[in-house]
């Protein structure tokens, strides 16, 4: 075998393919059946499982897809952008009829989008996007407002602490190096707080959006920094992570120490209603149905908005005790 065709092979393998509907089809979700009992196939490259956010986007992807009567190919990157090339090639090579990805970084895509254009498969981001020059790479983009996430965050911050309440240091755990949610929350913040003197993020750096980096930060922190006063998370989960951290250095997150993150899962609720979490912005993961409707649009040629943003809110603890028992994430 030739090194090229096993390595389509090993590529091939990654992918795990999902038959996303039962007999019959149809449905209220409407069946996307092509007519010659073909349905329609969609490649979607999801960045991991690195948190609670994570979990409940893929659950609404496959649920929706199975809905829709799309069959899905759904593939893990486990964090690294190799592992989304490669699925992406992958389903090129499959000749499915949409990809959709949720790309793990926001550069290095030129390459592997014009390989998807030159086969005419059309592609359309989710949740994050692409620092690509040349929009007709990809279809659409749908997601959230990673820019106006971080800033909801810091204006929370400059209400919180009005002029004059002295020198205000935070401490800032970022997401995943050149994620566009990592980039666009930590811009917002800092938009936010500018030019008000009082605010100063003392030490910042990366847990990767995942729990256990985010502990493994916070203690760093908490052992090189003399006063901390806020902890701005850019998702819940670092932010449980630290707030195990910080108890276990025998203080009271939420008093102690004031946390502002960005998500709104339900461990995070929980969290905030015990006095643990001062603010949460939300990120809604539930994409599943809005990314099936765009990719049959897509398929059948309609004109689609080039970005399509997700409405979410922001919770102080009164109001995430209140929402607690219905969230679904
Ligand atoms: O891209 C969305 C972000 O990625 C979520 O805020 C975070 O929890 C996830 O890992």
């Amino acid at each position: 075998m030739s090194k090229r065709a096993a390595a389509a092979l090993a590529a091939g393998a990654m992918v795990l393919t999902l038959t996303a509907c039962g007999s019959g089809g149809g449905g209220g979700g409407g069946s996307a059946d092509k007519g010659s009992g073909h349905k329609l196939v969609l490649g979607f490259s999801q960045v991991g499982a690195e948190s609670g956010w994570r979990t409940a986007n893929t659950k609404s992807v496959q649920e929706a897809a199975k809905k829709a009567g799309i069959e899905l190919k759904f593939s893990d990157a486990q964090q690294k952008q190799e592992n989304q090339i490669k699925a992406i090639r992958s389903f090129i090579q499959q000749k499915v009829d949409v990809i959709a990805f949720s790309p793990v970084v926001e550069s290095g895509w030129d390459t592997v989008l014009k390989e998807a254009k030159d086969a005419h498969i059309p592609v359309v981001l989710t949740d994050r996007a692409v620092d690509s020059k040349d929009e007709s790479l990809y279809a659409s983009f749908l997601g959230s407002d990673f820019v106006a996430e971080g800033k909801a965050a810091g204006d929370w911050l400059v209400k919180e602490y009005a002029a004059g309440s002295g020198d205000v240091n935070i401490v800032q755990l970022e997401g995943t190096t050149g994620s566009a949610p990592a980039n666009d929350r930590k811009s917002g913040f800092a938009d936010a707080v500018k030019g008000q003197s009082r605010f100063k993020v003392v030490a910042s750096q990366t847990g990767d959006f995942t729990r256990a980096k985010g502990k493994e930060v916070m203690q760093a922190f908490l052992k090189s920094q003399p006063k901390i006063d806020v902890l701005y998370a850019h998702n819940d989960d670092m932010a449980l992570g630290a707030i195990q951290a910080i108890e276990e250095a025998g203080k009271k997150p939420g008093t102690d120490i004031k946390i502002v993150s960005v998500d709104g899962v339900k461990d995070a609720f929980t969290a905030m209603s015990q006095g643990k979490i001062n603010y949460d912005v939300e990120c809604n993961p539930l994409l599943g149905d809005q990314l099936m409707d765009l990719v049959k649009k897509v398929k059948a040629g309609e004109q689609v908005p080039r970005r399509i943003k997700t409405e979410e809110g922001t919770f102080t603890p009164e109001q995430a005790t209140a929402a607690l028992p219905n969230r679904q994430y």
